[in-house]
């Protein structure tokens, strides 16, 4: 399957992305995870993303599909993939759709996580990652044991640069006037988009989304 996860900064993306990858045994593609990566091992193209990142503006299209396609290329993605934060323009729609096309697949399904303003604020200003391993936390919905360490390894959590409020704030109008468009794509193109209330606890959103995916797969088998 080849599914696209959609939504807001702080929808849950990346929390249900993990969740899905699991189950469906495929990997997850987040444009997010591998920018932060490559700031952190200091590469060219790392410290091309800093300042939009920084701004909670869009890196360019250009450096997000070549790691795109590079991590398609994967023998871990040859089954598929979830697309987490990509695509978020017009263009890298476009674009996914060729390079799936090349490979004989198509976008099975977008599920878009729902998700209110003031509750993301509110989640990304709460958010811990651990320096570490990556773990993801949240001060206020999913706290880890024991405050600022990581309960699976002992790092270090720290907060986001970007998920500061002014940042937040910039993010979500980037969102709203530059990759909520993109959705017509799909729907003009006939690609199921499969809206979920993504303001609900974890385990609520993942039923959901598990059962709009056995929705999906029954149509795709029928
Ligand atoms: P990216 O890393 O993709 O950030 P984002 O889309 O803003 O999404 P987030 O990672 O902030 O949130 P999420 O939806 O994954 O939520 P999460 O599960 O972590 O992108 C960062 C930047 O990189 C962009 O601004 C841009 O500059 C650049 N970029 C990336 N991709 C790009 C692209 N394709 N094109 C151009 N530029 C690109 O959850 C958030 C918090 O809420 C966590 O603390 C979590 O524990 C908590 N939480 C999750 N679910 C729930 C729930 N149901 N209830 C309560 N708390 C919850």
């Amino acid at each position: 399957m080849n599914l696209i996860l959609f939504g807001p900064p702080g929808a849950g993306k990346g929390t249900q992305g993990a969740l899905l990858a699991e189950r469906l045994g495929i990997p997850r593609i987040a444009t997010g995870d591998l920018l932060r990566e490559a700031l952190r091992q200091g590469t060219p193209l790392g410290q091309q993303a800093r300042a939009y990142m920084d701004a909670g503006d869009l890196v360019p299209d250009d450096v997000i599909l070549g790691m795109v396609r590079e991590a398609l290329d994967s023998e871990a993605a040859r089954r598929g993939a979830i697309f987490d934060g990509f695509p978020r323009t017009l263009a890298q729609a476009e674009a996914l759709d060729d390079l799936l096309r090349a490979m004989g697949r198509d976008v099975d399904a977008v599920l878009v996580l729902e998700v209110p303003d003031d509750v993301i604020v509110k989640r990304l200003s709460g958010r811990r990652t651990c320096s570490r391993c990556s773990a993801v936390y949240n001060i206020y919905f999913d706290p880890p044991r024991t405050a600022d360490a990581c309960d699976r390894c002992g790092g270090v959590l720290v907060a986001r640069p970007d998920d500061n409020e002014e940042t937040v704030r910039r993010r979500l109008e980037v969102f709203r006037e530059q990759t909520e468009p993109v959705l017509a794509h799909y729907q003009r193109t006939g690609r199921p988009v499969i809206r979920v209330a993504g303001d609900r606890p974890v385990p609520e959103v993942q039923a959901a989304l598990e059962h709009a995916l056995d929705a999906v797969a029954r149509k795709t088998v029928a």
